[in-house]
């Protein structure tokens, strides 16, 4: 039996439990991994993802934080050996909302930067080990609004636009490691048959983004993540400090 590109390595997928992150872990088991299932509060469904699996570990933190970093990694090292995968598929931002800069409620971009703060206290602990085998794959799931703008969603934005980035510089300064770092930037992920969105503001999006894209329809979670698991394959390892858009082939440019 073939045993796929990923046997013998550890993957860890932070926000595991989330639509494109469920699509990622059933992808990287597939192709041979051992996969940590993270998720914040949904142990249960962390629990029956990892049996989609056919085995790995479950495992919940509420990130951002060093400390809840740190005890993440050692859990996981602990079970399944030493991580060199890491796929931050995570949004402790929470909810969307969409308001204009001018408009928006206190605290909101604090709360979006909590994901520039898990996604960097995630690379800061993943790198030593990476480092030692000589091999490492990191993929930020970002999104595309950081690249064009839609009225409404600044501080979401800025916060994916600083996590990209950061993930660029570790490809920059990890290279030499066998290391590789990539974003995945998709625009609205959505199943074919999904409905239209209720929210007035990103029903408007929808509208407008359809008219940019190339393709017919919006990628899948599936879709996206299947993305996210080529770029950790040991044969894409001279992609790195890259931005694959998933947005339907809106950018044309
Ligand atoms: N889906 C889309 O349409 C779309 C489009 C463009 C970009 N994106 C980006 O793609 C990424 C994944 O999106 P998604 O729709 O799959 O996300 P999602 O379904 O909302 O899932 C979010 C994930 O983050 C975890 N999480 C939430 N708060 C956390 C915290 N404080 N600490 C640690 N983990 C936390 C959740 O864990 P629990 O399950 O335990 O709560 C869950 O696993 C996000 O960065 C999102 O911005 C998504």
């Amino acid at each position: 039996m073939n045993p796929g590109p990923l046997a013998g390595r550890v993957a860890l997928v932070a926000g595991g439990t989330g639509a494109i992150g469920r699509h990622v872990a059933t992808g990287l088991a597939a192709a041979g991994a051992a996969v940590a299932v993270h998720c914040h509060r949904s142990a249960g469904l962390a629990a029956e993802i990892v049996r989609e699996c056919g085995g790995g570990l479950a495992v919940c933190a509420a990130l951002p934080g060093e400390r809840a970093a740190e005890r993440l990694f050692a859990t996981v090292e602990a079970e399944l050996g030493p991580v060199t995968i890491l796929v931050n598929a995570a949004e402790p931002g929470g909810a969307l909302g969409v308001a204009a800069v001018a408009d928006v409620e206190a605290g909101t971009l604090e709360r979006h930067l909590d994901g520039v703060r898990a996604h960097h206290d995630l690379c800061r602990r993943a790198l030593p080990g990476m480092r030692a085998a000589g091999f490492g794959r990191i993929v930020f799931v970002s999104g595309a609004l950081m690249a064009r703008p839609m009225p409404g969603m600044g501080a979401y934005a800025a916060a994916k636009a600083a996590a990209s980035a950061l993930t660029r510089y570790v490809a920059a300064e990890e290279g030499g490691h066998g290391i590789t770092a990539n974003v995945v930037a998709p625009g609205r992920v959505a199943e074919p048959d999904a409905p239209e969105p209720d929210d007035p503001a990103l029903l408007e999006m929808s509208r407008a983004l359809r008219q940019r894209m190339a393709l017919p329809r919006f990628p899948t979670a599936q879709e996206v993540a299947r993305t996210v698991v080529a770029l950790t394959f040991p044969e894409f390892d001279q992609v790195t400090g890259q931005t694959v858009w998933l947005t339907g082939g809106e950018f044309t440019s």
